[in-house]
Protein backbone atom coordinates (compact mmCIF):
# COMPACT_ATOMS: atom_id res chain seq x y z
CA UNK A 1 0.00 0.00 0.00
CA UNK A 2 1.15 3.82 -0.70
CA UNK A 3 0.94 5.61 2.40
CA UNK A 4 1.57 8.97 3.36
CA UNK A 5 1.87 11.04 5.97
CA UNK A 6 1.62 15.00 5.74
CA UNK A 7 3.09 17.83 8.01
CA UNK A 8 0.50 18.59 10.75
CA UNK A 9 -0.81 21.85 10.39
CA UNK A 10 -3.19 22.75 12.67
CA UNK A 11 -1.51 25.46 15.22
CA UNK A 12 1.08 24.40 17.38
CA UNK A 13 0.60 20.67 16.27
CA UNK A 14 4.45 19.24 16.55
CA UNK A 15 3.56 15.84 16.71
CA UNK A 16 3.95 13.43 13.71
CA UNK A 17 1.80 9.89 12.71
CA UNK A 18 4.62 7.88 11.63
CA UNK A 19 8.01 7.92 12.98
CA UNK A 20 11.20 6.52 11.31
CA UNK A 21 10.97 3.44 12.76
CA UNK A 22 7.13 3.46 11.90
CA UNK A 23 8.54 3.96 7.95
CA UNK A 24 10.82 0.68 8.86
CA UNK A 25 7.78 -1.13 9.83
CA UNK A 26 5.82 0.00 6.84
CA UNK A 27 8.85 -0.90 4.58
CA UNK A 28 9.58 -4.01 6.23
CA UNK A 29 6.07 -5.43 5.48
CA UNK A 30 5.96 -4.46 1.63
CA UNK A 31 4.71 -0.86 1.36
CA UNK A 32 6.05 2.63 0.09
CA UNK A 33 5.92 5.40 2.24
CA UNK A 34 5.50 8.96 1.60
CA UNK A 35 6.32 11.88 4.43
CA UNK A 36 5.94 15.41 3.90
CA UNK A 37 9.49 17.46 4.30
CA UNK A 38 10.05 18.72 7.40
CA UNK A 39 7.01 16.53 8.85
CA UNK A 40 9.11 15.50 11.51
CA UNK A 41 10.68 18.44 12.58
CA UNK A 42 8.53 19.44 15.26
CA UNK A 43 9.33 16.19 17.16
CA UNK A 44 12.93 15.58 16.24
CA UNK A 45 12.76 14.01 13.29
CA UNK A 46 14.78 14.95 10.07
CA UNK A 47 14.01 14.30 6.97
CA UNK A 48 17.54 12.35 6.24
CA UNK A 49 16.35 9.92 8.80
CA UNK A 50 13.27 9.08 7.22
CA UNK A 51 15.18 8.67 4.07
CA UNK A 52 17.41 6.49 6.06
CA UNK A 53 14.76 4.46 7.47
CA UNK A 54 13.34 4.29 3.80
CA UNK A 55 10.40 6.81 2.97
CA UNK A 56 10.37 9.05 -0.32
CA UNK A 57 10.14 12.73 0.89
CA UNK A 58 7.67 15.04 -0.68
CA UNK A 59 8.12 18.81 -1.06
CA UNK A 60 4.70 19.56 -0.84
CA UNK A 61 1.18 18.59 1.59
CA UNK A 62 -0.65 18.55 -2.15
CA UNK A 63 1.77 15.74 -3.17
CA UNK A 64 1.39 13.65 -0.09
CA UNK A 65 -2.60 13.42 -0.57
CA UNK A 66 -2.05 12.91 -4.20
CA UNK A 67 -0.35 9.74 -4.04
CA UNK A 68 -1.10 7.76 -0.82
CA UNK A 69 -3.78 5.48 -0.52
CA UNK A 70 -4.15 5.42 3.11
CA UNK A 71 -3.39 8.71 4.61
CA UNK A 72 -1.95 8.52 8.54
CA UNK A 73 -2.01 11.72 10.51
CA UNK A 74 -2.75 13.63 14.18
CA UNK A 75 -5.17 15.67 14.21
CA UNK A 76 -8.14 15.72 11.92
CA UNK A 77 -8.10 17.71 8.31
CA UNK A 78 -8.20 21.18 8.07
CA UNK A 79 -10.92 23.33 6.03
CA UNK A 80 -7.64 23.99 3.45
CA UNK A 81 -6.97 19.92 3.55
CA UNK A 82 -10.70 18.91 2.67
CA UNK A 83 -9.93 19.56 -1.13
CA UNK A 84 -7.04 17.06 -1.18
CA UNK A 85 -8.63 14.12 0.08
CA UNK A 86 -9.81 11.48 -2.53
CA UNK A 87 -12.60 9.52 -2.43
CA UNK A 88 -12.20 5.93 -1.28
CA UNK A 89 -9.02 7.26 0.38
CA UNK A 90 -8.31 5.96 3.92
CA UNK A 91 -7.63 8.41 6.75
CA UNK A 92 -6.15 7.01 10.32
CA UNK A 93 -6.52 9.62 12.31
CA UNK A 94 -7.90 11.71 15.72
CA UNK A 95 -11.22 13.26 13.75
CA UNK A 96 -13.62 13.96 17.15
CA UNK A 97 -16.08 14.75 15.11
CA UNK A 98 -19.34 14.60 17.96
CA UNK A 99 -17.23 18.42 18.47
CA UNK A 100 -17.33 19.31 14.65
CA UNK A 101 -20.24 19.92 12.30
CA UNK A 102 -18.06 20.89 9.76
CA UNK A 103 -15.67 18.56 9.31
CA UNK A 104 -18.14 15.76 9.41
CA UNK A 105 -20.16 16.91 6.33
CA UNK A 106 -16.61 17.56 5.11
CA UNK A 107 -15.76 14.69 5.04
CA UNK A 108 -19.33 12.58 4.29
CA UNK A 109 -18.57 14.81 0.83
CA UNK A 110 -15.15 13.67 0.19
CA UNK A 111 -16.20 10.20 0.65
CA UNK A 112 -13.05 8.99 2.21
CA UNK A 113 -12.52 6.30 4.76
CA UNK A 114 -12.19 7.83 8.21
CA UNK A 115 -11.14 5.68 10.63
CA UNK A 116 -10.73 7.34 14.15
CA UNK A 117 -8.07 6.93 16.73
CA UNK A 118 -10.37 7.83 19.55
CA UNK A 119 -13.23 5.17 18.91
CA UNK A 120 -10.85 1.84 18.13
CA UNK A 121 -11.72 0.36 21.16
CA UNK A 122 -11.19 -3.58 22.75
CA UNK A 123 -13.24 -5.90 24.19
CA UNK A 124 -13.33 -4.40 27.75
CA UNK A 125 -14.08 -0.93 26.55
CA UNK A 126 -10.85 0.95 26.53
CA UNK A 127 -9.76 3.43 23.99
CA UNK A 128 -5.92 2.39 23.19
CA UNK A 129 -5.17 5.12 21.31
CA UNK A 130 -6.32 7.59 23.56
CA UNK A 131 -4.65 6.07 26.54
CA UNK A 132 -1.31 7.65 25.40
CA UNK A 133 -2.09 11.15 25.77
CA UNK A 134 -3.71 10.52 29.20
CA UNK A 135 -0.32 9.14 30.18
CA UNK A 136 1.03 11.96 28.92
CA UNK A 137 -1.47 14.52 30.25
CA UNK A 138 -1.80 12.73 33.70
CA UNK A 139 2.66 12.72 34.23
CA UNK A 140 2.43 16.40 32.87
CA UNK A 141 -0.06 17.43 35.39
CA UNK A 142 2.39 17.41 38.13
CA UNK A 143 5.31 18.96 36.16
CA UNK A 144 3.07 21.86 35.29
CA UNK A 145 1.56 21.42 38.68
CA UNK A 146 4.94 21.58 40.38
CA UNK A 147 5.75 25.10 38.80
CA UNK A 148 2.96 27.08 39.05
CA UNK A 149 3.51 26.02 43.19
CA UNK A 150 6.43 28.48 42.76
CA UNK A 151 6.17 32.01 44.09
CA UNK A 152 7.31 33.95 41.17
CA UNK A 153 5.02 31.82 38.91
CA UNK A 154 1.93 32.73 41.27
CA UNK A 155 1.61 29.71 43.36
CA UNK A 156 1.98 28.93 47.36
CA UNK A 157 5.81 28.69 47.11
CA UNK A 158 6.38 25.38 48.48
CA UNK A 159 8.54 22.50 47.02
CA UNK A 160 6.78 18.96 46.34
CA UNK A 161 8.68 16.86 48.31
CA UNK A 162 9.71 19.45 50.98
CA UNK A 163 13.05 18.95 52.57
CA UNK A 164 14.55 16.92 55.72
CA UNK A 165 12.42 19.15 58.83
CA UNK A 166 9.79 20.49 56.13
CA UNK A 167 6.59 18.93 55.33
CA UNK A 168 6.10 17.92 51.96
CA UNK A 169 2.79 19.39 49.55
CA UNK A 170 -0.42 18.11 49.50
CA UNK A 171 -1.72 16.72 46.11
CA UNK A 172 -5.19 15.99 45.58
CA UNK A 173 -6.15 13.90 42.73
CA UNK A 174 -9.78 13.65 41.64
CA UNK A 175 -10.42 10.42 39.27
CA UNK A 176 -8.16 7.90 39.69
CA UNK A 177 -8.20 6.14 35.76
CA UNK A 178 -5.47 6.98 33.35
CA UNK A 179 -4.54 10.46 33.85
CA UNK A 180 -5.32 10.48 37.79
CA UNK A 181 -2.88 7.10 38.43
CA UNK A 182 0.06 8.53 36.49
CA UNK A 183 -0.52 12.28 38.54
CA UNK A 184 -0.47 10.48 41.52
CA UNK A 185 2.62 8.32 40.46
CA UNK A 186 4.59 11.07 39.67
CA UNK A 187 3.09 13.26 42.57
CA UNK A 188 4.12 10.21 45.17
CA UNK A 189 8.27 9.52 43.34
CA UNK A 190 8.75 13.51 44.20
CA UNK A 191 7.66 12.97 47.68
CA UNK A 192 4.23 14.72 47.92
CA UNK A 193 1.71 13.80 49.90
CA UNK A 194 -0.90 12.32 47.79
CA UNK A 195 -4.60 11.34 48.18
CA UNK A 196 -6.80 9.89 44.85
CA UNK A 197 -10.04 10.05 44.56
CA UNK A 198 -12.31 7.91 42.61
CA UNK A 199 -16.02 7.09 42.70
CA UNK A 200 -15.10 3.70 41.81
CA UNK A 201 -14.78 1.36 45.29
CA UNK A 202 -12.73 -1.15 42.62
CA UNK A 203 -10.86 1.22 41.31
CA UNK A 204 -9.90 2.48 44.76
CA UNK A 205 -9.11 -1.34 46.08
CA UNK A 206 -6.84 -1.51 43.06
CA UNK A 207 -4.91 1.57 43.31
CA UNK A 208 -4.60 0.92 46.77
CA UNK A 209 -2.86 -2.17 46.40
CA UNK A 210 -0.53 -0.86 44.03
CA UNK A 211 0.76 2.79 44.82
CA UNK A 212 3.02 3.74 47.47
CA UNK A 213 2.99 4.37 50.62
CA UNK A 214 2.46 8.29 50.20
CA UNK A 215 -0.91 8.08 48.26
CA UNK A 216 -4.28 7.29 50.45
CA UNK A 217 -7.33 6.45 48.51
CA UNK A 218 -10.39 8.07 49.21
CA UNK A 219 -13.84 7.60 48.50
CA UNK A 220 -14.91 10.67 45.88
CA UNK A 221 -18.13 12.81 47.57
CA UNK A 222 -18.59 16.12 48.11
CA UNK A 223 -18.11 16.18 51.65
CA UNK A 224 -15.01 14.31 51.54
CA UNK A 225 -13.55 16.74 48.67
CA UNK A 226 -14.62 19.85 50.77
CA UNK A 227 -12.45 18.48 53.76
CA UNK A 228 -9.52 17.92 51.10
CA UNK A 229 -9.17 21.14 49.77
CA UNK A 230 -8.51 23.25 52.52
CA UNK A 231 -5.51 21.52 52.83
CA UNK A 232 -4.56 20.89 49.10
CA UNK A 233 -1.68 22.78 48.03
CA UNK A 234 -2.08 21.22 44.13
CA UNK A 235 -5.59 19.56 42.87
CA UNK A 236 -5.35 17.94 39.66
CA UNK A 237 -8.93 17.12 37.50
CA UNK A 238 -8.70 13.96 36.06
CA UNK A 239 -12.53 12.92 36.32
CA UNK A 240 -14.68 10.98 32.64
CA UNK A 241 -17.51 10.12 32.70
CA UNK A 242 -17.54 8.33 29.05
CA UNK A 243 -19.58 10.64 26.65
CA UNK A 244 -20.61 13.42 29.13
CA UNK A 245 -19.88 16.31 30.50
CA UNK A 246 -17.51 16.28 33.61
CA UNK A 247 -19.07 16.88 36.68
CA UNK A 248 -18.47 20.21 38.67
CA UNK A 249 -16.60 18.54 41.42
CA UNK A 250 -15.09 21.69 42.84
CA UNK A 251 -17.53 24.65 42.56
CA UNK A 252 -16.39 28.75 42.68
CA UNK A 253 -17.98 29.11 46.19
CA UNK A 254 -15.26 26.25 46.71
CA UNK A 255 -12.19 28.60 46.06
CA UNK A 256 -12.54 30.50 49.32
CA UNK A 257 -11.86 27.35 51.34
CA UNK A 258 -8.40 27.13 49.83
CA UNK A 259 -5.32 28.68 50.30
CA UNK A 260 -3.64 31.19 48.35
CA UNK A 261 -1.52 30.29 45.45
CA UNK A 262 -3.06 26.97 45.63
CA UNK A 263 -2.31 25.42 41.57
CA UNK A 264 -6.00 23.67 40.10
CA UNK A 265 -4.68 22.11 36.98
CA UNK A 266 -7.85 20.45 35.12
CA UNK A 267 -6.69 17.67 32.93
CA UNK A 268 -10.47 17.01 31.87
CA UNK A 269 -11.01 20.72 30.65
CA UNK A 270 -11.37 18.92 27.25
CA UNK A 271 -14.45 17.53 28.61
CA UNK A 272 -15.75 20.86 30.13
CA UNK A 273 -13.75 20.30 33.65
CA UNK A 274 -14.19 19.38 36.62
CA UNK A 275 -13.89 22.37 38.25
CA UNK A 276 -16.42 25.37 37.95
CA UNK A 277 -13.80 27.95 37.35
CA UNK A 278 -11.51 26.41 34.37
CA UNK A 279 -11.93 27.22 31.01
CA UNK A 280 -9.96 25.92 28.41
CA UNK A 281 -6.51 27.76 28.14
CA UNK A 282 -3.37 27.41 25.39
CA UNK A 283 0.33 26.67 25.65
CA UNK A 284 1.21 30.56 25.05
CA UNK A 285 -0.94 31.30 28.04
CA UNK A 286 -1.47 28.22 30.25
CA UNK A 287 -3.05 30.00 33.98
CA UNK A 288 -5.12 32.35 35.06
CA UNK A 289 -6.29 33.51 38.75
CA UNK A 290 -9.22 33.54 40.64
CA UNK A 291 -9.28 34.90 44.24
CA UNK A 292 -6.11 34.08 44.63
CA UNK A 293 -6.67 30.58 43.07
CA UNK A 294 -4.03 29.38 40.08
CA UNK A 295 -5.90 27.74 37.03
CA UNK A 296 -3.97 25.89 35.03
CA UNK A 297 -6.34 24.47 32.08
CA UNK A 298 -4.85 23.62 28.67
CA UNK A 299 -6.71 21.29 26.55
CA UNK A 300 -3.90 19.79 24.65
CA UNK A 301 -1.41 18.90 27.28
CA UNK A 302 0.47 16.42 24.90
CA UNK A 303 1.42 18.80 22.54
CA UNK A 304 3.89 21.26 24.41
CA UNK A 305 6.09 17.55 24.41
CA UNK A 306 5.72 16.50 21.28
CA UNK A 307 8.58 13.88 21.09
CA UNK A 308 7.24 12.00 23.91
CA UNK A 309 3.50 12.63 22.72
CA UNK A 310 4.64 11.11 19.36
CA UNK A 311 6.56 8.03 20.09
CA UNK A 312 3.87 7.24 23.02
CA UNK A 313 1.08 7.83 20.25
CA UNK A 314 2.93 5.91 17.57
CA UNK A 315 3.25 2.96 20.20
CA UNK A 316 0.27 2.36 20.14
CA UNK A 317 -0.93 3.32 16.48
CA UNK A 318 1.64 1.50 14.34
CA UNK A 319 0.33 -1.86 15.16
CA UNK A 320 -2.98 -1.10 13.41
CA UNK A 321 -1.62 1.07 10.81
CA UNK A 322 0.40 -2.03 10.08
CA UNK A 323 -2.92 -4.39 9.62
CA UNK A 324 -4.83 -1.76 7.80
CA UNK A 325 -1.73 -1.70 5.33
CA UNK A 326 -1.05 -5.37 5.39
CA UNK A 327 -5.24 -6.15 4.88
CA UNK A 328 -6.55 -2.86 3.49
CA UNK A 329 -9.43 -1.49 5.67
CA UNK A 330 -12.14 -3.84 4.69
CA UNK A 331 -10.28 -7.08 5.64
CA UNK A 332 -8.06 -5.34 8.57
CA UNK A 333 -11.77 -4.34 10.07
CA UNK A 334 -13.95 -7.87 9.43
CA UNK A 335 -11.06 -9.55 11.04
CA UNK A 336 -10.30 -6.81 14.04
CA UNK A 337 -13.49 -5.66 15.86
CA UNK A 338 -11.39 -2.90 17.77
CA UNK A 339 -10.34 -1.60 14.39
CA UNK A 340 -13.79 -1.82 12.71
CA UNK A 341 -15.11 0.05 15.98
CA UNK A 342 -12.18 3.23 14.52
CA UNK A 343 -14.94 3.43 11.23
CA UNK A 344 -16.80 6.74 11.71
CA UNK A 345 -17.50 7.90 8.07
CA UNK A 346 -17.67 5.48 4.61
CA UNK A 347 -17.85 6.57 0.93
CA UNK A 348 -20.17 9.38 2.48
CA UNK A 349 -22.27 7.63 5.13
CA UNK A 350 -21.58 8.07 8.58
CA UNK A 351 -21.21 4.56 10.22
CA UNK A 352 -20.87 5.55 14.27
CA UNK A 353 -23.12 6.33 16.52
CA UNK A 354 -21.87 8.85 18.53
CA UNK A 355 -21.43 10.79 15.05
CA UNK A 356 -25.28 10.38 13.95
CA UNK A 357 -26.92 11.35 17.11
CA UNK A 358 -24.12 14.50 17.03
CA UNK A 359 -25.67 15.50 14.06
CA UNK A 360 -28.94 14.25 13.36
CA UNK A 361 -27.04 12.16 10.54
CA UNK A 362 -28.57 8.98 9.05
CA UNK A 363 -26.47 5.83 10.40
CA UNK A 364 -25.56 3.25 8.17
CA UNK A 365 -24.56 -0.19 8.67
CA UNK A 366 -21.15 -0.87 8.60
CA UNK A 367 -21.47 -4.25 7.78
CA UNK A 368 -22.68 -3.34 4.37
CA UNK A 369 -18.81 -2.70 3.26
CA UNK A 370 -17.00 -5.43 5.88
N1 LIG B 1 -6.08 18.30 28.77
C1 LIG B 1 -5.48 17.36 28.06
O1 LIG B 1 -4.53 17.61 27.33
C2 LIG B 1 -5.94 15.94 28.18
C3 LIG B 1 -5.16 14.89 27.68
C4 LIG B 1 -5.60 13.58 27.87
C5 LIG B 1 -6.82 13.33 28.53
N2 LIG B 1 -7.57 14.40 28.98
C6 LIG B 1 -8.83 14.23 29.71
O2 LIG B 1 -8.58 13.79 31.04
C7 LIG B 1 -9.80 13.23 31.55
C8 LIG B 1 -9.50 11.91 32.25
O3 LIG B 1 -9.09 10.95 31.29
P1 LIG B 1 -8.72 9.44 31.68
O4 LIG B 1 -8.13 8.83 30.48
O5 LIG B 1 -7.98 9.41 32.95
O6 LIG B 1 -10.18 8.82 31.94
P2 LIG B 1 -10.50 7.45 32.71
O7 LIG B 1 -11.83 7.00 32.21
O8 LIG B 1 -9.35 6.52 32.64
O9 LIG B 1 -10.65 7.91 34.25
C9 LIG B 1 -11.68 8.69 34.72
C10 LIG B 1 -11.92 8.33 36.17
O10 LIG B 1 -12.85 9.28 36.73
C11 LIG B 1 -13.59 8.58 37.70
N3 LIG B 1 -14.75 9.37 38.12
C12 LIG B 1 -15.96 9.51 37.52
N4 LIG B 1 -16.74 10.32 38.26
C13 LIG B 1 -16.01 10.71 39.34
C14 LIG B 1 -16.25 11.55 40.45
N5 LIG B 1 -17.43 12.16 40.63
N6 LIG B 1 -15.26 11.72 41.36
C15 LIG B 1 -14.06 11.11 41.20
N7 LIG B 1 -13.78 10.30 40.17
C16 LIG B 1 -14.74 10.12 39.25
C17 LIG B 1 -13.91 7.26 37.02
O11 LIG B 1 -14.32 6.28 37.96
C18 LIG B 1 -12.56 6.95 36.36
O12 LIG B 1 -11.76 6.14 37.22
C19 LIG B 1 -10.73 13.10 30.34
O13 LIG B 1 -11.63 14.17 30.34
C20 LIG B 1 -9.79 13.21 29.16
O14 LIG B 1 -10.45 13.67 27.99
C21 LIG B 1 -7.15 15.68 28.80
Amino acid sequence: MIIGVPKEIKNNENRVAVTPAGVAEFKKNGHTVYIQSQAGAGSGFSDEEYIKAGASILPTIEEVYAIAEMICKVKEPIASEYPLIKENQLLFTYFHFASSEELTHAMIERKSICLAYETVEKTDRSLPLLVPMSEVAGRMAIQEGAKYLEKPMGGRGILLGGVAGVKPANVLVLGGGIVGTQSAKMAAGLGANVTIMDVSLPRLRYLEDVMPANVDTVMSNEYNIREAIKLSDLIIGAVLIPGAKAPHLITREMLKEMRAGTVLVDVAVDQGGCIETCKPTTHENPTFEIDGIVHYCVANMPGAVPYTSTLALTNATLPYAIQLANKGWEKACRENEELAKGLNVVSGEVVYKGVSDAWGLPLSDVKKWL
